[in-house]
């Protein structure tokens, strides 16, 4: 997102080769709490969410939600939402900032029987269509037409009913918009080929301490009944297992030994078997796991997956540290068809990578050398921040306002783990 202020123009500045030490504490995930905010369209009384990151993206759900009418009370890390809903139309000047927006529209058709949402766009990573969200309008019984770049979904005399959704392609935001949505509908709808990724599970969790009937959560099947109300719930969001992982890899590349607090290592499971086979020493724990390297990294070839397997969202980040390994690393992208941007970035820190359609070979370098770069997106900008980390010289990270969407509190967390960072114009 980009405000138009100060981070537009702030830039990072990182010292590299520095090994980074100590614990670090890992915030709420920015995608479980996205979709889990927007359930505050249908749990219209007494919904308190804590452990909420306090990030551009969060920030930003929140304004659109407000601009719907919810009352919206944000202490720290916890919401207070009350009311629900009292208009039908999402602002287009808050929807185009951030694609999750379009998890209102269902929550919004169920509360309002009618919704209106600007078209969210495209992003960076690719043209990332919504053709699986309306699918799930749709198949619960909505009509749905498209004028002037808004969606126009509204309700058939009978309401919203059960039915079978059956996903021809894995989505994450589409299985949450289909949970969101049927968990008020009459009867029991099917999810197939649901995506199992730990933030749909925490979504459902919630829904499920507020009265709903689901079955089948962090599965490809998800069977919900329809309920008549949900009630006031309390729910604490999952860890973010996506910055857990960023950490992870910033102590690996710069040969460090850091401690992950407040996460749930199970959520990392491909990750960290792969980071293990990268030579990383990891030792696992309830709540926490730590990792620590001495040497080079070992090259592992990676393919992107829907959870359980290795997260798009790491792939980024994983890249910087194949580019400093001992020898040739094949990364496959199957999930976002331009999802390389942070490679010409890269190989302005020294890296040897070239793109062959889906994938990308790195061919391992000693030393990565500072440079000036800029971060095209939310990931891409966490792999320039370890790329510099390891480089040797001081780095300067142009575009930083994608970091601010999704890691909290990063330049501090680095600088506690002995990082030397600043952030500045
Ligand atoms: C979510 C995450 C994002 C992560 C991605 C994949 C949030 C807020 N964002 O995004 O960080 O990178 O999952 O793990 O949780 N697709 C369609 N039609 C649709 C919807 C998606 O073709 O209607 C395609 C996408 O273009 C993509 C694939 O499905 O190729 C997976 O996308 P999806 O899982 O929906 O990603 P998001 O929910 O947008």
């Amino acid at each position: 997102m980009n405000n138009f202020d100060n981070t537009d123009v702030e830039k990072i500045f990182i010292k590299g080769e520095n090994q980074i030490n100590g614990s670090v504490t890992i915030s709420g995930a920015k995608n479980a709490a996205l979709p889990l905010m927007a359930l505050s369209l249908i749990i219209n009384k007494g919904f308190r969410l804590s452990n909420i990151p306090n990030l551009a993206d969060t920030r930003l759900m929140a304004k659109l939600l407000a601009d719907l009418g919810t009352t919206i009370d944000w202490q720290n890390d916890t919401i207070n939402f009350n009311g629900g809903p009292q208009k039908d139309e999402a602002s287009y000047d808050l929807v185009r900032h951030m694609r999750a927006s379009i998890l209102v529209l269902g929550p919004l058709l169920v509360s309002k029987g009618t919704a209106k949402v600007p078209l969210p766009g495209g992003c960076a990573i690719g043209t990332r269509p919504i053709d699986l969200h309306i699918l799930v309008m749709e198949k619960l019984g909505a009509i749905v037409t498209f004028d002037s770049g808004f969606i126009h979904a509204s309700l058939k005399s009978d309401g919203l009913r059960g039915g079978v959704i059956n996903f021809p392609k894995i989505s994450v935001g589409a299985t949450e918009s289909a949970i969101m949505t049927a968990v008020l509908a009459k009867g029991e709808t099917k999810i197939l080929n649901a995506a199992q990724e730990p933030e749909i599970v925490d979504l459902g969790m919630c829904l499920i301490k507020a009265g709903a009937n689901i079955k089948g959560l962090g599965t490809n099947t998800i069977t919900i009944n329809g309920v008549k109300k949900l009630t006031s719930v309390n729910y604490s969001v999952v860890p973010d297992r996506i910055e857990a992982g960023s950490f992870a890899i910033a102590s690996s590349i710069t040969k460090g030994d850091v401690e992950i607090l407040n996460v749930r290592p199970g959520d990392l499971n491909s990750f960290l078997n792969v980071l293990k086979a990268t030579g990383s020493n990891v030792q696992i724990h309830k709540n926490s796991f730590r990792v620590s390297s001495s040497k080079r990294p070992v090259p592992h070839n990676i393919t992107t997956e829907a959870h359980p397997g290795f997260p798009t969202d790491l792939q980024a980040q994983f890249m910087a540290l194949m580019s400093i390994a001992d020898g040739n690393t094949i990364i496959k992208e199957t999930i976002f068809e331009n999802r390389f941007m942070h490679v010409p970035e890269l190989i302005r820190m020294g890296a040897k990578i070239v793109i062959t359609k889906q994938e990308a070979i790195v061919n391992g370098v000693k030393k990565l050398k500072a440079s000036r770069v800029m971060a095209s997106d939310l990931r891409a900008s966490m792999c320039m921040i370890l790329g510099a980390l390891a480089a040797s010289g001081t780095s300067e990270i142009d575009g930083i306002f994608h970091l601010d969407r999704g890691y909290e509190n990063l330049v501090d967390k680095l600088s506690n783990l002995g990082a030397n960072i600043r952030r500045s114009f």
